[in-house]
């Protein structure tokens, strides 16, 4: 059939994933968008637009020894032309999974990520509990999915995403620009390896319905 508005084809992503219950791919969107989406990022960190991330501890003060980054959430009605074609890309990447491994999801949050020099999040699992009132309770959360954006990333720069795959084996991910990292949010353990430069990503969560809305 016509291939002439570039469909696109998630096919091997969906068949590794599925197989993997994670997938790595290297290019999920245009490289110029990828660098438009960096710029946008790092305007809402010198704005101050950026806030502490939460852990599901109470207590503030044991959280910034858990995780040291700041997010920016998106908003689905952002006007901002990179944002929507990440927004759209992802859309179009839940509609795939749904059809393809009927996956139920229906939402997805996101935000903009950004872990200073230094900055690590320790090893956890993304559907902690934050109690059912939470805006963004996370037991609602079945994919977990983080876009890199940062250039020209080496592996002296540390911020490997250590994805733990079972007690003995782990691998490390490189946090470089273009790269999209899939994984079930309740099955991975996984955590961020301190990183000597700024370290800058999307950070998003496919989820079921909440149960609280039920
Ligand atoms: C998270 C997380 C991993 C990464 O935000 O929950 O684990 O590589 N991020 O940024
Ligand atoms: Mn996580």
């Amino acid at each position: 059939m016509t291939q002439n508005t570039e469909p696109a084809n998630f096919n091997a992503l969906i068949d590794t994933l599925s197989l993997q219950g994670y997938v790595i791919c290297d290019d999920f969107l245009a490289a110029n968008t990828i660098t438009a989406l960096y710029d946008e990022a790092y305007k809402r960190h010198t704005n101050n637009d950026m806030v502490p991330a939460k852990t599901g501890l109470i207590n503030k003060s044991q959280q910034s020894n858990i995780r040291g980054d700041h997010i920016f959430w998106l908003d689905a009605n952002s006007e901002n032309i990179n944002t929507q074609a990440y927004l759209s890309k992802m859309q179009a990447l839940k509609a795939a999974l749904n059809q393809q491994l009927f996956m139920n999801l229906q939402s997805l949050e996101t935000h903009f990520t950004m872990y200073p020099i230094g900055g690590f999040y320790q090893k956890h699992l993304d559907q902690f509990n934050q109690g059912i009132h939470s805006a963004h309770d996370t037991k609602a959360r079945q994919l977990s999915s983080i876009l890199y954006l940062n250039a020209d990333w080496q592996a002296d720069d540390g911020g490997e995403l250590r994805l733990y795959l079972n007690e003995h084996e782990h691998l490390n991910i490189l946090p470089t620009a273009g790269k999209l990292v899939l994984f079930l949010s309740q099955k991975f353990w996984h955590e961020v390896r301190p990183a000597k430069r700024e370290r800058i990503s999307l950070t998003g969560w496919f989820r079921t319905r909440s149960q609280s809305l039920l």
